[in-house]
């Protein structure tokens, strides 16, 4: 695949240091061959403040929507705009569906994204993540974009990155979904530096009750009561990226946030929505998908996405 040369490309130039961060089996679903988008990518300057330097590219579809939904899509460790937009199916999924996709794209060397400053991980604290926040009101703005209808995702750091936007702009998302992240602030930066890689996160050593989980989320953005995203987990269970107990820490932060009981799940569906992976849901605002066997990331799975950002 044109993607995964790509990859290594990028992973050979940013030599041994870079190599310790994500590498992928697969970005997406090998059984679903994409059709090239029909319309193109491209950069948007002026989308407002941006202290933190963050690049926007926008996918907007041909045939758009009267009320266009936006979802925002965040690359991985070693990433671009351009290779998430050629390697997942959001824009082709836009061309059928009218939505609008804005890709951002990290400004620091070997793009991870800033998941560990404060800046980033407050509500209007300037960091990276308001920054995204900036590109969706810009999106929403100019193209009489559907508020209601926000949506984010992302692959590894950029799953990171979609747990810390959930947590710091709840009132902008209807719903997240995260692959192979790691939960809110996991990544956080007791020097307070930023864009820093956090080895006991990574490794599956930070953990915590739901309430201390929760109460991360809550200090993001102090004082919010309104409504907040659905959340959707996946992770695999042989991720030597950032370690399989980063699953049960996401799932018990979000339960901690929405008042569920972590250890005891609505629904178990075993072999869901694929064999080995397993399905838990809480409530109406929390599914995690535990996939057994699979590495870093799991793979992106367009259409069971579609059908839970209701699209
Ligand atoms: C955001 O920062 C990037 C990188 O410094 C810059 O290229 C871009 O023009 C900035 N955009 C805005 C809206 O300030
Ligand atoms: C986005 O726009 C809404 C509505 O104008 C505003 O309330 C909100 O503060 C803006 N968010 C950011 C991050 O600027
Ligand atoms: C890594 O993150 C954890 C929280 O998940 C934090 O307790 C720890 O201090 C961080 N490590 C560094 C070196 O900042
Ligand atoms: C996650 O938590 C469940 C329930 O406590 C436990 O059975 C499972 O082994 C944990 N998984 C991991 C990867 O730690």
């Amino acid at each position: 695949m044109k993607f995964l040369t790509q990859i290594s490309a990028a992973l050979a130039l940013l030599g041994s240091s870079a190599m310790a961060h994500p590498v992928f089996d697969e970005l997406m679903e090998p059984t679903a061959p994409l059709k090239r988008a029909q319309a193109a990518l491209s950069r948007v300057n002026d989308f407002g403040a941006n202290s933190s330097g963050a690049k926007m590219y926008i996918y907007v579809p041909s045939k758009l929507a009267a009320k266009p939904p936006v979802i925002v899509a965040i690359h991985y460790c070693t990433g671009t705009a351009q290779a998430y937009y050629s390697g997942s199916p959001y824009a082709q999924l836009a061309d059928q569906k009218g939505f609008i996709v804005i890709y951002p794209e990290s400004p620091y060397s070997g793009t991870c994204w800033d998941v560990s400053s404060k800046a980033s991980l407050t509500h209007l604290g300037g960091g990276n993540s308001n920054s995204i926040a900036n590109m969706v009101n810009y999106t929403l703005n100019k193209y009489n974009g559907d508020a209601s209808k926000v949506f984010v995702t992302g692959s590894s750091s950029g799953g990171m990155m979609t747990n810390v936007m959930a947590a710091t702009y709840p009132e902008m998302f209807s719903a997240a979904i995260v692959y192979s992240g790691t939960a809110a602030g996991c990544f956080y930066s007791q020097s307070g530096g930023t864009n820093q890689w956090n080895n006991s996160c990574a490794n599956g050593q930070a953990r915590g009750t739901p309430q201390v989980w929760a109460k991360m989320v809550f200090d993001m953005y102090p004082n919010y009561d309104g409504p907040r995203p659905k959340m959707q987990i996946y992770h695999g269970s042989a991720d030597s990226t950032l370690n399989q107990n980063n699953y049960n820490e996401t799932i018990k932060q979000w339960c901690g946030v929405f008042g569920y009981d972590y250890t005891k799940p609505d629904t178990t569906q075993a072999n869901t929505p694929q064999s080995r992976y397993t399905t838990y849901t809480w409530g109406d605002h929390l599914v995690g998908v535990y996939a057994q066997g699979v590495g870093h990331t799991v793979p992106i799975r367009g259409s069971d996405d579609m059908k839970y950002f209701g699209l």
